[in-house]
């Protein structure tokens, strides 16, 4: 991985928020002079910082923060997950992504219970099923420039794909901007259960699979805004009042630590008023706290929603 690998899709896309994405984890040493800047402005993360991780169910104790269901419409967690002693995907070799794929369906092919489900390959997907899942939330969406210029989409489709259970409440997505997604969501705004069995999906795979960590950096990924945590614990919420001064609703969210996006994630509008909220921090704070931070910020917003 060369510097003009690291900062391509920044160049192509001129209106990047943050435009770099890491090769593998000696990027990031290497080339500290743009990341740690990065890192820095994004997570309030210094250098001398070193991440920890609390996947602690029973530390998190949190309240439903919409029991009456007016405003929340789903909630989702994920992290993201690279395995160790690979490339990240922007240097992966297209064979390299395909033992990736491999070793991962294998892990999934293995768990039980709520968590077991099924690996469909992108390649195989009739184009009706996949405008579906992606309408529904539940894929990604395909050709993201962002991801095309840092080379992630090479060799697309292959050896991409979505692994769920029958409920679509347990997902894991495979060789997009990373090696996996994993995503534990619902309707509703019950964050404990959602965490709950997120933690558990993680505790499951990671007794069959080593992902890549760094004691300073935490969870590896490929685009620094997620690296630590590497969890974007968010929900669809539905605020008509607060949409009328969208600048507002987000100054508001900011003050709680969270990032405001379109109804179809980052990148997108909104549609009905309903906003994808989520914690904006990963790196230098614990999977626990990430949670706890968005149930207090989506109570304030309903707070303020009430109001209006
Ligand atoms: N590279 C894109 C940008 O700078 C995305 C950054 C964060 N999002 C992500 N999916 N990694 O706007």
């Amino acid at each position: 991985m060369r510097l003009e690998h690291v900062i391509a899709s920044g160049l192509a896309n001129p209106d990047s928020a943050v435009g770099v994405y890491a090769g593998d984890e000696e990027s990031y040493a290497l080339f500290a002079p743009p990341f740690d800047p990065i890192i820095a402005d994004y997570h309030g993360f210094g250098p001398g910082g070193r991440h920890e991780s609390d996947l602690e169910v029973a530390r998190l104790n949190v309240p439903n923060p919409d029991p009456a269901g007016r405003h929340v419409v789903s909630t989702r967690i994920r992290v993201a997950r690279n395995l160790c002693c690979f490339p990240l995907g922007p240097a992966l070799s297209k064979r390299e992504r395909r033992i990736v794929e491999a070793t991962v369906v294998r892990a999934l092919a293995s768990l039980s219970g709520d968590l077991a489900g099924n690996y469909y390959p992108l390649y195989e997907m009739d184009p009706a099923t996949k405008e579906r899942l992606i309408a529904d939330h539940f894929l990604f969406k395909e050709g993201d420039r962002f991801l095309e210029a840092a080379g992630l989409n090479r060799d697309w489709p292959d050896a991409r794909g979505i692994f769920h259970n029958p409920s679509k409440t347990f997902l894991v997505w495979v060789n997009e901007e990373d090696q996996l997604r994993i995503i534990s969501m619902e309707p509703g705004a019950e964050l404990q259960r959602v965490f709950a069995r997120l933690a558990r999906a993680l505790a499951e795979l990671e007794r069959r699979l080593t992902f890549a960590y760094s004691e300073r950096l935490g969870y590896l990924t490929s685009c620094p805004t997620n690296l630590g945590t590497a969890m974007r614990a968010s929900v669809h919420i539905r605020l008509p009042g607060l949409a009328a001064d969208e600048a507002r609703l987000k100054a508001l969210a900011a003050k709680h630590g969270l990032q405001v996006r379109g109804t179809h994630g980052e990148h997108s509008q909104s549609e009905g008023a309903v906003y994808d909220v989520s914690n904006k921090r990963r790196l230098g704070i614990t999977e626990v706290e990430a949670v706890r931070q968005l149930a207090e910020g989506v109570a304030a917003l309903i707070a303020a929603e009430q109001r209006i």
